[in-house]
């Protein structure tokens, strides 16, 4: 399975943000999509799920049986850098909802106890209302939900950032198990992060994609290499 961008362009007004991003992403690999604050990461991510409509390009989901298409929304786990959630119901009551509602595609269905228990969720807090939790808390229900429905493509917009590092950790973990499956891209400003998880590192610099050979991510002259890379910019 890959996701492949073709060319993908994409102006605010006056301001081009993707200038022809370009790049086919393999399954079974987590893969860093790297870049400055503001290089455009989230309307990468926007681009990819339909949430925003791009200027021009494609974005193909081809699953290695001949049937390749335009990619939609079911096919794709968003999780934000702001998560959404509906805040008024309560960490059970959101899981036990959104099994529902997608109980005829889940594979291996578990009880809401026990994938609330995969992302650490204490049965008292599980009934506490949404809007008490944490941000790290909220960014573990949002996961959840594709550990629960597993589309092929997930997408995680610097969602490591807020979290402490034993929550960090358990995610890293939990991507690793599941990647073999799917096509992972997480999107952090962070590089640290990006060299601790990813197989792969994308950067994303002056509206186009570029791998980082993965030689070069295990050596010693990564950081600085990167470092040269995006320093030129006037990010506003
Ligand atoms: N809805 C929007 N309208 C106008 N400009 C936008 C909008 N969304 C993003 N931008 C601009 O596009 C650029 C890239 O933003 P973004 O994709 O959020 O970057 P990143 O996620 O890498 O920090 C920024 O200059 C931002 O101000
Ligand atoms: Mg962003």
């Amino acid at each position: 399975m890959e996701l492949i961008l073709k060319d993908i362009q994409k102006s605010f007004e006056n301001k081009i943000v993707l200038k022809g991003a370009s790049f086919t992403f393999e399954k079974g690999k987590i893969y860093g999509l790297l870049g400055r604050n503001g290089a455009g990461k989230t309307t990468l991510f926007n681009c990819i799920s339909g949430e925003l409509s791009k200027d021009s390009g494609e974005v193909i989901l081809e699953n290695g049986l001949g049937n390749e298409g335009e990619l939609d929304y079911s096919n794709i786990g968003f999780v934000f850098a702001d998560p959404v959630l509906p805040e008024f119901l309560t960490g059970y009551e959101f899981v036990k909802f959104y099994i529902d509602i997608n109980k005829d595609k889940i594979i291996d269905i578990k009880t809401v106890e026990e994938y609330l228990n995969i992302i650490k969720i204490s049965k008292a807090d599980s009934h506490r209302l949404i809007k008490t939790y944490s941000h790290g808390m909220k960014n573990k229900l949002q996961m959840l939900c594709f550990l629960i429905s597993r589309p092929p493509v997930i997408l995680l917009d610097e969602p490591l950032s807020s979290f402490d590092v034993i929550v960090a950790l358990e995610i890293k973990n939990l991507l690793k198990e599941i990647k073999s499956e799917h096509i992972i891209i997480f999107s952090t400003h962070i590089l640290q992060l990006a060299m601790d998880l990813c197989d792969e590192i994308v950067v994303l610099n002056h509206g186009i994609l570029e791998q980082v050979p993965s030689e070069l991510i295990r050596s010693g002259k990564f950081e600085e290499s990167i470092m040269e890379i995006l320093k030129e910019d006037n990010y506003d």
